[in-house]
């Protein structure tokens, strides 16, 4: 991303689910820091995120979050130009929480605030990191509430090319691992379980794979694995193998979806952004096939694979850019957020 401009410091803000985010983007200097807190402690004995809990958390952290991202960076909040937060998708409680303290700085300093879309966020991400991939390409969009293939044309101009017609591939592993016996949250317990089991033992589908289109379909494989589970008693090693056959049927599918929808679009570079692109296996078998067909697959750094403020930051970095110049402007003293929010509705301006 490059800039001739005077430099323009973003501060972004996501709050859209269970982790708290807050980071600086400079125009001219790139990341300048960031700060997390995960609320994966506050929400584990109950299994899963707790809509009320994660609103007030948010409440509680973000304010020393922005402390200590000024303070590492010796920055006063003066030199914020503008705040970008997570307007949506996600929790609405979670997310107006981000949004009220975002125009609520953005009125005290007079700067403007900007709403962002948390999945605009995370398929930007890989470009925070140079060499940036150059549009066109192919994002394989993979969080806990979306599995998505997008062909991105430039910012703001997204077409949806296929996604999963029930769970989300994040869903699928929270909701396996809470089959497993596994706790909160599922996709990294699982995809640890799986590290130390081989796939071939115990036998699920991979669906869709044929079916001709890029559309998935992840919520039979849950099923196959309720129904080994019921019928069996699976003892540590049988897990870990059910574990290793489950992660293995989830990346043999994305694998396939994604490289036949790089080969439709005709692009060479498929981006993969979201909490399960962490996903070693997926990451491995991508690599591979990619391999084989001369396609680069890129990432945002593993720490910016799940949610977290940077990337908000980013994306608004690149929407200030993208709209200096043209008469749209952000709004300033309303807002709204949007719990449910299709990224194809997005423009390319603010
Ligand atoms: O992008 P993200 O942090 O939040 C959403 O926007 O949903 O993604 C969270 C999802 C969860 O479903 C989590 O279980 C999954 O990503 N996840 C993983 C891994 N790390 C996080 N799934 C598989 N393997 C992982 N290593
Ligand atoms: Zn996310």
């Amino acid at each position: 991303m490059s800039f001739s401009c005077e430099e323009r410091c973003v501060l972004g803000i996501e709050t859209s689910c269970d982790e708290t985010g807050v980071a600086l983007y400079s125009n001219q200097r790139g990341l300048i820091g960031h700060a997390l807190h995960s609320q994966v402690a506050l929400h584990a004995r109950y299994g899963g995120v707790v809509p009320e809990l994660a609103s007030r958390d948010h409440v509680r952290r973000l304010l020393p979050l922005l402390d200590t991202v000024l303070d590492r960076a010796a920055m006063e909040a003066e030199a914020i130009d503008a705040i970008a937060y997570t307007q949506g998708p996600g929790l609405a409680g979670a997310l107006l929480v981000g949004a009220s303290f975002a125009h609520a700085l953005a009125y005290a300093l007079d700067v403007t605030a900007l709403g962002i879309h948390h999945l605009e966020a995370h398929l930007l991400s890989p470009l925070m990191s140079p060499p940036a991939p150059a549009f066109p390409f192919v994002a394989l969009l993979v969080s806990g509430g979306h599995s998505q293939l997008m062909r991105v044309s430039g910012l703001g101009d997204y077409a949806l090319l296929g996604e999963t017609l029930d769970d989300a591939a994040g869903e699928a592993f929270d909701k396996t691992a809470k089959l497993l016996g596994l706790g909160y949250p599922g996709g990294p317990a699982l995809a640890k379980l799986a590290s130390r089991g081989t796939p071939g033992r115990y036998r699920l589908p991979r669906p869709m794979l044929a079916s001709g289109d890029l559309d998935m379909s992840f919520s039979g494989l849950k099923t196959a694995v309720v129904t080994i589970v019921r019928g069996t008693r699976l003892d540590p090693g049988a897990k870990a193998d059910l574990a290793a056959e489950f992660e293995q049927a989830v990346a043999e599918v994305l694998t396939a979806k994604a490289l036949a929808a790089v080969r439709a679009e005709a692009v060479t570079e498929l981006v993969v952004a979201g909490g399960v692109g962490a996903n070693t296996r997926l990451r491995e078998l991508l690599a591979a096939a990619a391999r084989e067909r001369g396609i680069s697959v890129r990432y945002p750094p593993l720490e910016f694979c799940t949610d977290n403020g940077a990337m908000v930051a980013f994306a608004g970095a690149m929407r200030l850019a993208a709209a200096a110049g043209s008469t749209a402007c952000a709004s300033r003293n309303t807002f709204n957020v949007r719990p449910r929010w299709d990224l194809t509705a997005l423009h390319r301006l603010i």
